[in-house]
């Protein structure tokens, strides 16, 4: 199988990029990446050398790059997008043209280059939030942030492709992801790195809201086994079923690294929080996958990960990362 896949120098597109290298033998994989602040080619080092792998730099913005890529390509993955929430709260634009226009991009190249398959990676978040139950993929789109709203623009345009010209689209919805190799921005690998330095973690709001967490390679396999066996036009809920609080989270990896609870500082919320995320999954189940990894195990080596690789977080803390976080947290940790 020709690959390609977009946005595979992130977190997510690293990790699966490594998993469909070990796990098939015959594919052949092509990354296209633009490399902004969240891509980073150390995340993918090792495997430059392996002559199933091609690395292109550029951006799924532009038709003539997007149309030279996938020319000749059996499918197209695509991670690529604006991911982080709240940057999508100080600044909207970067999602608005990445997540649905960059899609958009993505789309025309699919249909005029005739690809047997694309797919889709969204988010759980296009649901918005739920107090009680989980939402099935028949659910209505209610996103509360300029990320999930980008996100569901760009979800509904993959249907509507579908339905308009028979392109053969395929969605995945996850969950939050977490293991190595994520940008410590988002609340894992940011409170890990902190932690370890004795620097504050900043819990926002009451810190009850609920998320479920999927460990990364439990994301990568659901991702491949849709992408083998989906049925174009559909779309797949893929979740950890593993609903925690932020503040449990935070405490589990204050205990894993020996730290004090004395480390959170609660700070204002994050405007527009959704309170609690839930999907069913039985979809996907009746594929044949099922979660693999517990929480408490993954968490425990997403820790040991961070621990034993300060020089790949401190790298990117050095960088575009201090003015973000001064940004962010205005001085308050
Ligand atoms: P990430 O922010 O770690 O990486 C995004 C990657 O996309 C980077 O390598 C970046 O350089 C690249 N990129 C950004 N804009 C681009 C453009 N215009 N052209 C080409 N490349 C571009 O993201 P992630 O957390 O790995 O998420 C990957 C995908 O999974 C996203 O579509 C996201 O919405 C979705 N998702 C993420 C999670 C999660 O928990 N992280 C959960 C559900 C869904
Ligand atoms: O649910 C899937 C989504 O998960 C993905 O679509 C997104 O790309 C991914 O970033 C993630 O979104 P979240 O907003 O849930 O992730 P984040 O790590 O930013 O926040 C997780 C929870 O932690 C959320 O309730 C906000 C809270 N939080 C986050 C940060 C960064 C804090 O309390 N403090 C923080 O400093």
């Amino acid at each position: 199988m020709r690959l390609v896949v977009t946005g595979g120098a992130g977190f997510i597109g690293s990790n699966f990029v490594r998993y469909m290298l070990a796990e098939h033998e015959d594919v052949h994989i092509v990354n296209l990446d633009k490399l902004t602040y969240a891509g980073n080619l150390e995340n993918l080092r090792g495997i430059e050398d392996d002559p199933r792998y091609n690395f292109v730099h550029g951006d799924i913005c532009d038709a003539v790059i997007v149309g030279k890529t996938l020319r000749g390509a059996d499918a197209v993955v695509n991670f690529a997008a604006e991911t982080h929430v709240d940057r999508s709260i100080s600044g909207p634009q970067d999602f608005i043209s990445t997540d649905v226009l960059g899609t958009h991009t993505l789309l025309e190249a699919v249909r005029r280059l005739e690809i047997p398959r694309y797919l889709q990676i969204s988010t759980d978040e296009v649901y918005g939030s739920i107090e009680e139950g989980a939402f099935t993929e028949e659910s209505d789109l209610d996103p509360s942030s300029p990320y999930s709203a980008s996100k569901a623009g760009a979800d509904l345009l993959v249907l509507a492709y579908h339905r308009t010209f028979g392109t053969p689209v395929l969605i995945t919805r996850s969950s939050i992801n977490y293991g190595p190799y994520q940008y410590p921005e988002k609340i894992v690998p940011l409170f890990i790195a902190n932690a370890i330095d004795d620097l504050q973690l900043p819990v926002y709001g009451d810190g009850l809201n609920v998320r479920d967490w999927l460990y990364v390679d439990d994301n990568c396999a659901g991702i491949d086994l849709v992408l083998r066996d989906g049925v174009p036009g559909h779309v797949y809920n893929i979740g950890g079923g593993n609903e925690v609080q932020n503040l449990t989270i935070t405490h589990r990896i204050l205990e894993l690294l020996g730290k004090s609870g004395e480390l959170i500082r609660y700070v204002t919320d994050r405007p527009g929080h959704d309170r609690r995320y839930a999907i069913d999954c039985s979809k996907l189940g009746g594929l044949g996958w099922a979660p693999q990894v517990p929480f408490e195990a993954g968490l425990a080596r997403t820790v040991e990960w961070y621990a034993s690789h300060p020089e790949w977080w401190r790298t990117i803390k050095s960088g575009e990362w201090r003015e973000y976080y001064a940004r962010q947290y205005g001085g308050t940790v």
